[in-house]
């Protein structure tokens, strides 16, 4: 049987002001499409897995976000970690508590808040995936034609021309390097070797509960001496001791890097973090002049390549802009040069100390 985990429950400091500790990013519908990303990330898996069979891990404060924005889902479904540890403990979390429910459970693990824009594709490379997994000891993930040295990602080295007998865009992973620096990213795209990890993971249940006892065995024992709690009144209680107890470490480092049995599917289906403002930039829709504008009551004159967004009711006039980022909310009125998004964190942090 098979089953979606999907983990919400990063804070995207990235995107502020529009996303913050209290609304992150996963809970925004930032390309103005009529969905919030955690909302996208649903009905997408929903298309191949049960409603039922769909899980969400994320942080105690957003469990009434969460409720709200997918009402179908019952409490059971929404699992509330009370500190956060990073991707490891939540899905060492979420893999315990499904033993309780099916231990021969077949699992995709996601994160909320990437764009697909080529559904169907995606959909198929997670079946053939999940075909693949299923019977066998591997750790999948879904691998990404790298355009640029990006430092954020994941790198999968493998042998292009030795893709798995029978499984033409399926290969063994030689190497996983999380998030190199700079100049070994450069060294890895230039190689042609390289694929960026999608942070999309396929396995079955049997197989990362054993990778977690090899790779990260402090955490597969706190979280296996709650077998009998997971699913019953004592739950909350357990997980609250066991993540005091947990040391904060993500699936990349702890688990995919060290691991010897992982493949990736290869495929091309317009995958995108959307992680930075100019990623948002390059896959939003552009008025004739070339701006991304999000929000009501927006004038923009002779003003180009910028993005406007308006969250609140009170109207934006810009003029003679070009490659900025005028973002208005009840918190905030920010407009910076586009280039140095970099900064934003700081930009946050000092609006917070100073004022
Ligand atoms: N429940 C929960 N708890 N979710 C979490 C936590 C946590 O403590 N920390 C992060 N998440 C969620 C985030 O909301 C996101 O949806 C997902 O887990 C991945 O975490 P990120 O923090 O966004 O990871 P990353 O972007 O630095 O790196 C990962 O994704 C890249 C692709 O976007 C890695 O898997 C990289 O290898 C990969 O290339
Ligand atoms: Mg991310």
């Amino acid at each position: 049987n098979r089953y979606c985990i999907i983990m919400a429950g990063g804070i995207g400091s990235r995107f502020w002001p529009l996303s913050n500790t209290s609304t992150p990013k996963q809970f925004l519908d930032l390309l103005g499409v009529g969905k919030t990303f955690l909302q996208s990330t649903f009905d997408r898996f929903s298309r191949i897995i049960p409603v039922e069979n769909i899980f969400v891990v994320t942080n105690d404060i957003y469990k009434e976000l969460v409720l709200e924005q997918l009402p179908m889902l019952t409490e059971n479904q929404v699992l509330l970690e009370p500190l956060r540890r990073k991707t490891a403990p939540c899905i060492a979390y979420a893999s315990y508590k499904l033993l309780n429910i099916d231990p021969n459970a077949n699992i995709v693990v996601t994160p909320a808040d990437h764009l697909i824009l080529n559904e169907s594709e995606f959909l198929m490379a997670v079946e053939s995936a999940f075909v693949f997994t299923e019977n066998q000891d591997v750790l999948m993930t879904l691998g990404i034609t790298p355009n640029r040295p990006e430092t954020g990602y994941g790198y999968i080295q493998i042998n292009h021309n030795e893709a798995v007998k029978g499984h033409p865009s399926i290969f063994k992973v030689k190497t996983f390097t999380e998030k190199p620096n700079r100049e070994i990213a450069r060294v890895f795209v230039d190689s042609g070797e390289f694929v960026w990890n999608s942070g999309i993971f396929i396995w079955s249940l049997k197989s990362i509960l054993k990778a977690f006892s090899t790779h990260l065995p402090e955490i597969d024992s706190l979280f296996r001496d709650g077998v009998g709690i997971y699913n019953s009144p004592q739950e909350k209680d357990f997980i609250a001791k066991v993540y005091s107890l947990c040391r904060s470490v993500s699936i990349d480092y702890g688990i995919m890097e060290s691991a010897s049995n992982v493949y990736v599917h290869c495929a091309d289906f317009g995958w995108s973090d959307v992680g930075t403002w100019n990623s948002l930039f390059n896959n939003s829709p552009k008025d004739e002049v070339n701006n991304v504008r999000v929000g009501n009551k927006i004038l923009a004159y002779r003003s180009t390549g910028c993005i406007i967004e308006n969250k609140t009711d009170r109207p934006i006039i810009v003029e003679g802009l070009t490659d900025y980022l005028v973002i208005q909310t009840d918190d905030a009125t920010m407009i910076i040069n586009k280039h140095n998004e970099h900064e934003i964190k700081n930009y946050a942090s000092d609006v917070e100390t100073n004022f």
